[in-house]
This record gives structure tokens, C-alpha cells and sequence, in this order.
């Protein structure tokens, strides 16, 4: 069974926001002190449970919550001179408006977010309980460092699969389309990924949805992928960026 609960000894805001979740996605509110052990009430699905200051999914194989951590140690390494290759082959200007088709952890929006003045991102997912948790996530961590705050309130953040939705899209009505599904071969060192795994939905990139990501972005398509994945043998791209030893490279196809 899917529903939402929260801490033990809930404040009033807590219920209230735990109500009023369970009420937006359909699926029952129950009171903590009638399931303490909350996993077995899952009966192998999840349910959301509403702490004081956090979101967090729980099902027999994890927990999931929101955390910007990766965003700030990509930051440092920037700071410290070394190359991002995101960041790299996006050729920010600072007034774009991105598209984050597989926002996932919204790591990387938050780095996009972060080279942006006047620019967006709006990042669409498709798993119902990643979309939940890394919506409040942004809207409502509070983080010691101001550009992580700044940038999280920049991401808007939408419940939709990336396949559906650029079909119902415009020609040209994002600046870039960045798209980042799960690696064919998991990366299990990457420990922050490792929590979203049994959440996550696994689309994998086709050349009709290339051609959709063309259509609706006005400058440049970034894919992702691992080394060892086949997206970059079947679609083609102008140019690769990455590093060997991560084996993670983001390819790049422009639009003029
Ligand atoms: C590798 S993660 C993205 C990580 C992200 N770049 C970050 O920095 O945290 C891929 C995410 O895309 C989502 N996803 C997969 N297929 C999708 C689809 N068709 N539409 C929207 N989201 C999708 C998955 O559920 C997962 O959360």
C-alpha cells in the first residue's frame, strides 16, 4: 500500500502537511501512532513520511529524501579551477531557459540554476515519488550556503514523463534540452544515486525523441550517458565532453 504518514510525535504542522499530501495524490493518511512499524505497512510498496524539517519515501529497499549535496561538491571543485563538464559544454550566457528532462535528485538543475541570472530551469520527472520529495526538497530546504537557496527557488518543477511532454511542445520554446536517464550500467559507487534507484523510472533515449528534443530547443541538446551504455553509438552527436576516468560523458548536438 502507497500512503503518507509522518514522524513519530507529530507537530500539528506536520500532520497537516501529511494530509494535505495524501489528499493531492489520492492515497490514505495514516495517523503514525496507530503504524509504528511503517514498512510493513508498505506490504512491499512505499509510503511518504512527513518530518519535521524533510520529506522522506520508505519501502523495504531504502529510504529516499531530498539533499543538495552533490550540487555543492561539484561547486567546490569548480571553485578550486577543475573542469565541470556539464557546465562546460552548456555554454551558459546566464539568461537561458533550460529544459532538465530527468530532473532525478535535481543535483545538476541546481548547478544549471547556479549560472543562472535572469534564466530558468524547469525540470520535468516521471516517477511520482522522486517528483514529490525533490519538489518540497526545492521549495523548502534551507541550506547554510545562499547560492544552493538561490538557486533551488530558480528550478520549477513539473510531474511529467520527458517523452509526452516534448511532443506537446512548441517548436523552439526552450533555450537548451538536457537529458540525463538512468546509465544502461549503473554506476553503484555513485552512493548519492543509490537511494533513488528503486524509485526511479528506466526510459531509456531514442532517435525519435532526439528529434523532439530538436524541435523544442532553440540552441543545444546535452545528453548523458556512461561509457559503456550504447547512447552515443546509436545517436549521433556533435561533440563529446567528459573525462575518462569518471567514464560519464554529456554529448552535445546544436541547433545552429
Ligand atoms: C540519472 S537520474 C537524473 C539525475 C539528475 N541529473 C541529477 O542531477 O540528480 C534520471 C531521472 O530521470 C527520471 N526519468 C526517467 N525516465 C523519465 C521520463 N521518461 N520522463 C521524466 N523523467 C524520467 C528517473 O526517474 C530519474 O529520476
Amino acid at each position: 500500500m502507497i500512503f503518507v504518514t509522518t514522524s513519530h510525535d507529530p507537530a500539528e504542522e506536520q500532520v497537516k502537511k501529511a494530509k494535505k499530501l495524501a489528499n493531492e495524490l489520492q492515497i490514505p493518511y495514516l495517523p503514525r501512532k496507530d503504524y509504528p512499524n511503517i514498512c510493513a505497512a508498505t506490504q512491499g510498496e512505499y509510503c511518504y513520511v512527513v518530518e519535521k524539517n524533510r520529506l522522506v519515501v520508505k519501502s523495504e529497499s531504502g529510504e529516499f529524501f531530498f539533499h543538495p549535496s552533490m550540487a555543492k561538491v561539484r561547486m567546490k571543485n569548480i571553485q578550486k579551477g577543475l573542469k565541470d563538464h556539464l557546465i562546460e559544454c552548456l555554454q551558459l550566457t546566464g539568461d537561458e531557459i533550460i529544459l532538465d528532462t530527468t530532473l532525478g535528485l535535481g543535483t545538476e538543475a541546481i548547478l544549471m540554476a547556479s549560472f543562472l541570472d535572469s534564466g530558468t530551469v524547469i525540470g520535468l520527472e516521471a516517477s511520482t515519488p522522486i517528483f514529490v520529495v525533490v519538489r518540497d526538497g526545492l521549495a523548502n530546504h534551507r541550506a547554510k550556503e545562499n547560492w544552493i537557496n538561490t538557486a533551488m527557488r530558480k528550478i520549477q518543477v513539473i510531474h511529467a514523463d520527458f517523452k509526452q511532454f516534448l511532443r506537446s511542445c512548441e517548436e523552439n520554446s526552450y533555450d537548451i534540452v538536457y537529458c540525463d536517464p538512468m546509465f544502461e550500467n549503473p554506476v553503484f559507487e555513485s552512493s548519492s544515486m543509490n537511494p533513488l534507484r528503486p524509485f526511479a523510472v528506466y526510459d531509456t533515449i531514442n532517435a525519435d525523441d532526439v528529434d523532439q528534443m530538436f524541435k523544442v530547443a532553440k540552441r543545444r541538446i546535452v545528453l548523458k550517458a556512461h561509457a559503456k551504455d550504447s547512447l552515443f553509438r546509436r545517436i549521433p552527436v556533435d561533440k563529446i565532453f567528459g573525462s575518462r576516468r569518471s567514464q560519464v560523458f554529456y554529448g552535445v548536438i546544436e541547433k545552429k
